[in-house]
């Protein structure tokens, strides 16, 4: 089984990533192999609109996002994290999501197989409901492309990575879900 996870924090060493990595040691110890992408690090436009992929099923774009759509293709599940920015996913984030739009049809119908996802999401504000309706819209908009959220892990105030991992029970919930990938 392949895991694959894209995260939208341009901190590589923040909290999102350490929250992802802890999902994917959870999927390694039931044997999958995994991949993390940091899209910060990459360079991935925003989606053009010229509609060709509303024919081919395939972005014309020649960017860093191209070798992507591989990775979700071939991939058995997949883990996303973006912290909030400004009430929503941050823009890389969403420069990756606008994207997979080649990957749905003309009824917004997923062009790919179903594949179970573990989102996890950070925020700076540590009420955890303030971003409900968000969280909700973007796990919405990534069940239409077929990356079906299965859980959703989410920090609320993490000061830094080592008051995250002071906190057994989301550690413990990151990696479960992780292993409940695979099962
Ligand atoms: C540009 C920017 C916008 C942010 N907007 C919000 C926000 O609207 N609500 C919130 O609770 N936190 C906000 N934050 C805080 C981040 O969501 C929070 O620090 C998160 O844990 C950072 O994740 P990281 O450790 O992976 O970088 C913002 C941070 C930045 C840099």
């Amino acid at each position: 089984m392949k895991v694959v996870a894209f995260i939208g924090s341009p901190r590589t060493e923040g909290t999102t990533d350490a929250l992802v990595r802890q999902v994917l040691n959870g999927a390694e110890d039931k044997g999958a192999d995994t991949a993390i992408f940091h899209i910060g690090l990459l360079n991935i436009n925003g989606c053009h609109a010229c509609m060709k992929c509303r024919k081919t099923g395939i972005c014309v774009q020649d960017d860093d996002m191209k070798p992507l759509f591989d990775e979700i293709r071939n991939s058995d599940c997949i883990v996303l994290g973006t912290p909030i920015y400004f009430y929503y996913m941050t823009a890389q984030m969403k420069a990756f999501t606008d994207r997979l739009f080649s990957l749905i049809g003309d009824n917004y119908e997923s062009r790919i197989a179903e594949k179970k996802t573990v989102f996890v999401v950070t925020q700076g504000a540590d009420d955890p409901g303030l971003f409900k309706s968000q969280i909700d819209s973007m796990i919405s908009a990534w069940g239409m492309v077929g990356l079906n959220v299965m859980e959703t892990i989410h920090a609320c105030a993490p000061s830094d990575i080592e008051q995250l991992e002071e906190d057994e029970e989301l550690m413990e919930k990151a990696f479960t879900a992780g292993q409940n990938l695979i099962d």
